[in-house]
Parts: structure tokens; C-alpha cells; sequence
């Protein structure tokens, strides 16, 4: 990628963090997030397999830049705007709903004895 990057570009908003980024209207909801070393669309196989990168498109309107696996996105499921940002160009500014799961298995904190501490 060249230092002067002068392909059209508009503004993705995700709405959860409201965090804002430019994104070429040619490369991906994903791959432009990326480039910008920036988080927020959790990123897998970055090929339309996995679903982990599934969002809402709130507002504004992408195209596609390949298929999107049915067994992430349903027919039903992309008429109401949802998508893999993997999968997907802006076509205008675009605001998302990040639908990923971001299950993290080691976050839980052990329980705290109520007994802990107490011993003297
Ligand atoms: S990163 Fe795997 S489907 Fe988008």
C-alpha cells in the first residue's frame, strides 16, 4: 500500500464504540479497519467463512466484494442489513452494529470465598 493512498474513501462508524474510520469504498469494512491498525470488528478467516467478522449496516449502503456464507448470513438476515464486514465494500458512509461473539473464556474472575482473608 502506498504512502499516498488516494482511493476514494468515506467514513464507518461502529456504533458500540463509536470509533470512526476511513475506508477505501474498494477494499472491505475489514480490511480497512485493518489497515488503520485499528479493533472494534473482530477479525477471523477474512474470507467469509468463519462469522465472526458479522455485522449490521445501521446506515449507508456497501456492495459485495464476494459471496457471504449462508450459514452465517441468511437471505432474511442480509434484507435487514446484516453481513460479513470481510465480504463487503462501503458504498457510502456506513455506520455498523458489531455482532460478533466475543466470548472470553478466561475473563471470569474465580470466586472470592466469602471466608477469604478472614483468617487471623
Ligand atoms: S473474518 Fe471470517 S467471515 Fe469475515
Amino acid at each position: 500500500m502506498s504512502l499516498f493512498d488516494t482511493r476514494p474513501k468515506v467514513s464507518v462508524l461502529v456504533e458500540q464504540t463509536g470509533e470512526r474510520y476511513a475506508c477505501a469504498t474498494t477494499e472491505s469494512l475489514l480490511q480497512g479497519m485493518l489497515r488503520l491498525g485499528r479493533k472494534g470488528i473482530p477479525v477471523g478467516c477474512v474470507n467469509g467463512g468463519c462469522g465472526v467478522c458479522k455485522v449490521r449496516v445501521l446506515e449507508g449502503r456497501t456492495t459485495p466484494l464476494g459471496p457471504v456464507s449462508r450459514a452465517h448470513v441468511s437471505e432474511a438476515d442480509e434484507q435487514q442489513g446484516f453481513t460479513l464486514a470481510c465480504r463487503v465494500a462501503p458504498a457510502t458512509s456506513v455506520t455498523l452494529r458489531v455482532l460478533g461473539k466475543f466470548e472470553k473464556p478466561f475473563s471470569r474472575r474465580p470466586a472470592v470465598s466469602a471466608a477469604a482473608g478472614s483468617e487471623s
